[in-house]
């Protein structure tokens, strides 16, 4: 199979030439029905939900009712979004897959580019480049038990295979999410958390690093209630996503609760500028974040040099 039909079945895993981008790959659909893959399409901003203080999320439609209509994603995929003059950066589309209206960015500020989202209102125009990447092998989940553990930003990574899984419920079994932040003020998607913790069908545990007025819920960090959950591998896919160093201690968590390396995803952050696999800005050693991920099973990471 070519780098093109590889993509073009969904399959992902195979890097990009330019002359593929240019035969119509379908890593980056919007840019590419232009011609061009580095051509954003012009989209509008129709909501904007503060998150958090310093996280807010972006609803944007494209104006070209034909690119909204073609758009099809899986959930796990990003996308570039940026203003005009400004720049681009890489944000996971964390609106669900079957919602048609719109997509979902969440921004949290960090820099050049994302304090200019932040100035956004709505009704103003930004470029967007999506689908781009490898989404969560949610089909390949079905009749196991799922197993979320996030943290701060990294619930944006997980909300539109979290969304997936609990539109096909029946699908899949136990469903579990821990997810954790600083302090209440720092959870995001409250209105999502708000619907986890009093459906019946799923576990929701939510967590703040530490005491806070008000909280009358858990406290304690995410691999520590993690450890305390003390979850069964057997039949279970865990999928972790947060701060570096959450990760880490939460990968080893899993490690002594027996979880295997191919029952173990995550999703990585590393900086991405054309998001199509040519300018080879995101490699860890010889797989590209941006096409060959950002979703990886710890199984495919312990083949890579340790460069994050
Ligand atoms: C696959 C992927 C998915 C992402 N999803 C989201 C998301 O859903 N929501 C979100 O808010 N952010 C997400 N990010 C991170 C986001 O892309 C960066 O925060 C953004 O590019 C910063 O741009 P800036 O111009 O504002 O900051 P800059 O001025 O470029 O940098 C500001 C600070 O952030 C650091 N930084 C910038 N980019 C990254 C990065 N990729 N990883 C680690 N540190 C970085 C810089 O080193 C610097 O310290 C994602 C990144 C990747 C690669
Ligand atoms: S190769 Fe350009 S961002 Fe990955």
């Amino acid at each position: 199979m070519t780098a093109t039909q590889n993509i073009a079945a969904g399959n992902g895993k195979s890097r990009l030439t330019f002359a593929d981008v240019k035969a119509g790959a379908t890593t980056a659909a919007a840019g590419t029905l232009a011609g061009n893959p580095y051509l954003p399409q012009i989209a509008t901003v129709i909501d904007i939900i503060d998150e958090t203080p310093n996280i807010k999320s972006f609803r944007v439609r494209f104006d070209d009712e034909a690119v909204m209509d073609a758009l099809a994603f899986d959930p796990g995929q990003v996308g570039q979004l940026g203003i005009f003059g400004v720049g681009e950066s890489t944000f996971a589309i964390n609106s669900s897959c079957s919602e048609k209206r719109y997509l979902q960015f969440s921004v949290m500020k960090a820099g050049e580019v994302t304090s200019a989202l932040h100035e956004l209102n709505v009704g103003d125009k930004v470029g967007v480049r999506a689908p781009m990447g490898c989404g969560f092998p949610v089909e390949a989940w079905k009749g196991k038990n799922i197993l979320y553990i996030m943290g701060g930003i990294g619930s944006a990574a997980l909300r539109a295979t979290i969304s997936y899984t609990l539109e096909h419920r029946e699908d899949y079994g136990d469903i579990t999410i821990l997810y954790g932040a600083r302090t209440p003020l720092d959870l995001t998607y409250k209105y999502d958390v708000e619907d986890w913790q009093v459906r019946k069908d799923i576990e929701a545990v939510i967590t703040v690093d530490r005491d806070f007025p008000g909280w009358e819920g858990r406290v304690g960090f995410v691999p520590t209630v993690l450890e305390e959950m003390a979850p069964k591998p057997a039949n279970t896919i865990a999928i972790t996503c947060g701060p570096p160093i959450m990760i880490k201690f939460v990968l080893q968590g899993l490690q002594k609760l027996q979880f295997t390396d191919e029952q173990t995803y995550t999703t990585l952050e590393k900086r991405m500028k054309c998001g199509i696999g040519i300018c080879g800005r995101c490699n860890i050693g010889p797989r590209y974040v941006c096409v060959d991920g950002p979703v990886f099973s710890m199984a495919e990471l312990r083949e890579l040099p340790d460069e994050m």
